[in-house]
């Protein structure tokens, strides 16, 4: 507990840069292709994700040790209820399990906060981690497609 206090403490954050879209690009694919697969085989597409990089790089988040990539999440504001959608939350394998994604989500909460946001979607896969830590941290379930997919919002204090 004590070692997962520090290393979280030493990891920093910045906006991201056109410089990092293959870098985010490379960790999206390495999380997500096998997941998406998964429930759709024939959904991913190389293009699109890196589309959607591109498109919400004003608001991406890079989370690094000593200047290694870590993470990332960006977010979009949704046209209704001035409300923001998490658009993707990532972390390298090698940092799961250690409260990161927690402490990824405070900040992310607090920066669409900080803009006046005071509602944010999000859907994920159900069944997975990341499902597990958006309900751990009081988001709360609103739709289910019956298959796979689910959403979940929260009202930031
Ligand atoms: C989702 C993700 C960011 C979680 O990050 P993480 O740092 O591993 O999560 P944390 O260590 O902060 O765990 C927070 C909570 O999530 C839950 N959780 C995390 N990993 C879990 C696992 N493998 N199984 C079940 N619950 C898990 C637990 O409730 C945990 O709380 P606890 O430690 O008090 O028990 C990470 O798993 C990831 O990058 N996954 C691949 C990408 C992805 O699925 N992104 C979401 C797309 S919507």
């Amino acid at each position: 507990m004590h070692n997962e206090t520090s290393l979280i403490q030493r990891i920093k954050h910045r906006s991201a840069t056109s410089d990092d879209v293959e870098r985010l690009f490379s960790i999206e694919k390495a999380n997500m292709m096998g997941i998406v697969v998964r429930f759709y085989p024939d959904r991913w597409s190389d293009n699109e994700c890196r589309e959607k990089i591109i498109e919400n790089l004003d608001r991406t988040v890079i989370f690094e040790l000593c200047e290694d990539y870590v993470g990332h999440f960006y977010w979009y504001p949704s046209d209704t209820y001035e409300s923001v959608w998490l658009g993707s939350l990532q972390l390298k394998r090698e940092y799961h399990g250690k409260g990161i994604g927690k402490r990824m989500m405070k900040i992310f909460e607090e920066t669409v906060r900080a803009q006046g946001y005071r509602l944010v979607f999000l859907s994920v896969f159900n069944d997975t981690p990341a499902k597990e830590l958006y309900r751990k941290l009081g988001y709360s379930e609103i739709k289910f497609d019956g298959r796979y997919a689910v959403e979940m919002k929260k009202e930031l204090a």
